[in-house]
């Protein structure tokens, strides 16, 4: 069956990258998953998804080689949500990629989960399916049903949203080169099954943005997987060394698995602002 034409209407949806703000890798749990404590922040730096009701079947197109099979987040989320409606969806979607793939910047979740969002409205599906559904995706795609600050624990998809940060900007360095992110768990080696998870430095660093400490987000904003990264990709390194002599940053950071780096600024000296959640 294809759904009714009327329920679908041309819209462009806004995909937001993310960077992490902090990232502690804890044990691997039996699943294979590791046990994460991060700082997930969307920025203004946004992939475009175009939808128009299609003719008879599903249909689309990109600016990138994404192919439109399961190496593709959107297809996943649009035929996951075909079986829960038990019906296919006449949809042509278009998109329009500015956020560099293999990055850490999570743009291939951000697509899929403004995706599912869009259809669980459309559709009526309850949240709690849609949820099930982004976590069915990837880890990150929960935190991007919503956006702006969030605590995530768990895989990624346990979150709690403390207040979006507000007056923060990036800038960003796309070190040219992908890094897969089972790659870069498994660089951990056994080193992350020895870390405690504890919110205190989480909290800790929060307050700091929240009272524009710079010297206290400096000293507690961390990413784990930078030196294992670092180590097995010196081109990565040294983009990192060259971002930290170009502009004085409160700090300069690894996002996500890597490879793009981003360094903070106070206030909109960055290209890219923090925005904040849209409260799904
Ligand atoms: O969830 P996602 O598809 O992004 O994960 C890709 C891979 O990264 C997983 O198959 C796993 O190897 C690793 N991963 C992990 N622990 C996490 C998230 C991802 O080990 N919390």
């Amino acid at each position: 069956m294809v759904a009714d034409r009327d329920e679908l209407v041309e819209v462009t949806l806004k995909c937001p990258a993310k960077v992490n703000l902090f990232l502690q890798v804890g044990r691997k749990r039996e699943d294979g998953y590791h046990e994460i404590l991060t700082i997930f922040q969307t920025i203004d730096l946004y992939d475009e998804l175009i939808l128009r009701p299609g003719v008879s079947t599903s249909f689309f197109k990109s600016d990138t080689d994404l192919a439109w099979n399961s190496s593709n987040t959107l297809y996943k989320a649009f035929k996951a949500v075909e079986k829960h409606l038990g019906k296919e969806l006449a949809l042509e979607m278009e998109l329009k990629k500015k956020i560099p793939t293999g990055g850490g910047l999570g743009g291939g979740s951000s697509d899929a989960a403004a995706l599912l969002r869009y259809l669980g409205e459309t559709f009526h599906i309850e949240r709690e399916a849609i949820f099930e559904i982004a976590c069915s995706i990837g880890s990150d795609v929960p935190f991007f049903l919503r956006g702006g600050t969030a605590i995530g624990t768990g895989r990624g998809e346990v979150l709690t949203f403390p207040g979006d940060l507000k007056g923060y900007s990036v800038d960003l360095c796309f070190p040219g080169i992908e890094v897969s992110t089972p790659l870069a768990y498994a660089l951990l080696g056994r080193s992350s099954d020895r870390q405690e998870l504890s919110n205190k430095e989480v909290e800790k660093l929060l307050s700091a943005f929240r009272e524009r400490d710079l010297v206290l987000i400096g000293k507690l904003s961390k990413n784990d997987f930078e030196e294992p990264v670092f180590a097995k990709f010196p081109v990565i390194e040294r983009a990192y060394n060259k971002l930290r002599e170009k502009r004085k940053a409160i700090v300069t950071r690894m996002t996500g698995s890597g490879s793009t780096l981003f360094s903070l600024f106070e206030g909109m000296d960055g290209e890219y602002n923090f925005v904040t959640s849209t409260d799904g």
